[in-house]
């Protein structure tokens, strides 16, 4: 499974990076608003940074201005993908906007159904909102497991990005269902490394280490 970063924090994106823990970055409006920068600025850097896809978000609503605005965002740097909502002119916008060449990511899904209808649109990338689902009390990974075995169905080429992604166990999951990629905050892909007994072990072997009374260096 792919990782991507969901932020537009340039330090913690190349931390990853440097690790080898990043396939490509999305962003949202939120995103851009909660980092206080200008959308073009921020997202020439992050796509200066990372050799993977990074998702910029038109704002607007009608199809025609969301074509325009995809366009200036694909200027930005080769590696930008262009996202949509998943609305009726979101789906215009993903159609045309791919035709051209460009890479989409449709986002705001919850449903198979709107899955469906993106792929067939000519999406790169569907983003279907896990975290969103859970908080209504729906499991979001039976959204991924319907969108998987829909597109094994037909051999769609739209990879599944789950998104919206909140805990490690949404990482696990999406990973054992079979998810293309998954995008999460920075905190919960570090978090992954996490274990208790990984730190009690630890505190064991330093313990027993310490009455040694030796040093490697
Ligand atoms: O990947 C989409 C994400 O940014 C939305 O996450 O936690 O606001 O539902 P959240």
């Amino acid at each position: 499974m792919k990782f991507f970063v969901d932020t537009a924090d340039v330090a913690a994106i190349a931390e990853l990076n440097d690790l080898g823990m990043v396939d490509g970055v999305t962003t949202n409006p939120s995103i851009i608003m909660k980092s206080g920068r200008d959308i073009l600025e921020v997202t020439k850097e992050i796509c200066d940074l990372v050799d993977g896809p990074v998702s910029a978000e038109v704002v607007a609503t009608e199809a025609d201005d969301m074509i325009a605005e995809g366009r200036k965002l694909a200027q930005i740097a080769e590696n930008i993908c262009i996202k949509v909502p998943l609305t009726w002119d979101g789906l215009k916008a993903c159609k045309v906007l791919s035709d051209e060449g460009n890479k989409l990511n449709v986002t705001l899904c919850f449903s198979a159904n709107q899955a469906l209808l993106a792929a067939k649109a000519g999406a790169t990338y569907i983003s279907p909102f896990i975290g969103r689902l859970d908080d209504i009390n729906i499991d979001g990974m039976d959204l991924i497991a319907d969108i998987r075995t829909i597109y094994d169905n037909y051999g769609f080429e739209t990879q599944i990005l789950a998104a919206s992604v909140r805990t490690v166990n949404h990482m696990k999951d999406a990973a054992l269902i079979g998810a293309d990629v998954a995008t999460a905050p920075p905190a919960v892909i570090k978090s992954m490394a996490n274990h208790v007994l990984t730190d009690k072990g630890l505190e064991a072997f330093m313990a027993d280490w310490a009455k040694t009374g030796q040093k490697i260096l």
